[in-house]
């Protein structure tokens, strides 16, 4: 099983970030220097994917424009000899193969994974969304794609949340299989307290096989009137094989305000060049608090 194609479901309409997302995707938002959806994107790079599609929406085209050649701009930054800015505008437009194909209607994540089941073909593939960031040693994806490689299975990303949190997650019923991997047999989308089977939570990561197409086909519209990706999943764990990576790195939501302003401190504070300002800032800022 060689996994090489992605995608990044990124369709969603954003109400969380309003009215920052209005005309601004959220995918778009800096983290520092970048927008949330580079670090999306150089996290599928490095773990060994070529082809990415983005699933957009008509709201969205800032995102192809982005990753594309912008000739006027580069003509200018290399007479003026800013060869730095030059190679990083550049980079954007050749970091991978970027597809897109649009969500004409918002009918949630199973909805647009569903959208690139042409792009897919056969080969099992993985899915980051579009506004779950990691900062991680081992790329995630990467660690997913080694247990779905090692077991033959297709593989969600997880972590233990509190019991608290759970009911925002889909949760997970697990059996050990080696460390940090678990054979997956059931799970519920945002159960209620009685409901879930484990505090392991689904977390934005995810390597898929193509029979996730046959069964999103006939899902039927689940929690909030939308295609549930989980309601999928669950069919999919009872037919073949899912194992779970309690993978290694911590993971942001940039799509709500907290985790979006936790991700900018922290990627900020790996960033040499900001890294020393906003240390002094923070620590003299909290004197006042
Ligand atoms: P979210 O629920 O986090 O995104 O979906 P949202 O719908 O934009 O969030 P709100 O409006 O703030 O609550 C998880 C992922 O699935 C994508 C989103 O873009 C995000 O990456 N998504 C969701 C789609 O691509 N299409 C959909 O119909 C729904």
């Amino acid at each position: 099983m060689k996994v090489t194609k992605a995608i990044i479901p990124a369709a969603g309409l954003g109400t969380r970030m309003l009215p920052a997302t209005k005309t601004v995707p959220k995918e778009m938002l800096p983290l520092v220097d970048k927008p949330v959806i580079q670090y999306i994107i150089e996290e599928a790079v490095a773990s060994g994917i070529e082809d990415i599609l983005i699933v957009t929406n008509r709201a969205k085209s800032a995102m192809d424009d982005y990753f594309d050649y912008t000739p006027e701009l580069e003509d200018r930054l290399l007479r003026a000899g800013k060869t730095a800015e030059l190679e990083a505008v550049r980079r954007t437009a050749e970091l991978a193969n970027i597809f897109y194909v649009r969500q004409r209607e918002t009918k949630g994540l199973g909805h647009a994974v569903f959208r690139a089941r042409n792009f897919v073909g056969d080969e099992p593939f993985a899915v980051l969304l579009g506004d779950d960031v990691m900062m991680a040693d081992k790329p995630v994806t990467g660690q997913l794609i080694a247990a779905a490689e090692k077991y033959g299975a297709s593989c969600v990303g997880t972590q233990r949340v509190s019991p608290d949190a759970i009911s925002l997650y889909s949760s997970l019923k697990i059996e050990p299989l080696e460390e940090r991997v678990f054979r997956v047999s059931d799970m519920n989308e945002k159960p209620r307290p009685h409901e879930k089977f484990s505090d392991y939570a689904i977390l934005g990561r995810y390597v898929l096989t193509r029979e996730i197409f046959d069964i999103l086909a006939d899902t039927e519209p689940g929690h909030g009137g939308e295609i549930q990706l989980t309601d999928g999943l669950k069919r999919l764990c009872k037919v073949s094989p899912m194992v779970a990576v309690d993978f290694e790195g911590r993971r942001y939501d940039t799509g709500n305000l907290a985790g979006f302003l936790e991700a900018t401190i922290d990627f900020a504070l790996k960033n040499d060049e900001i890294s020393p300002f906003l240390t002094e800032f923070i620590r003299n800022k909290a004197k006042t608090l």
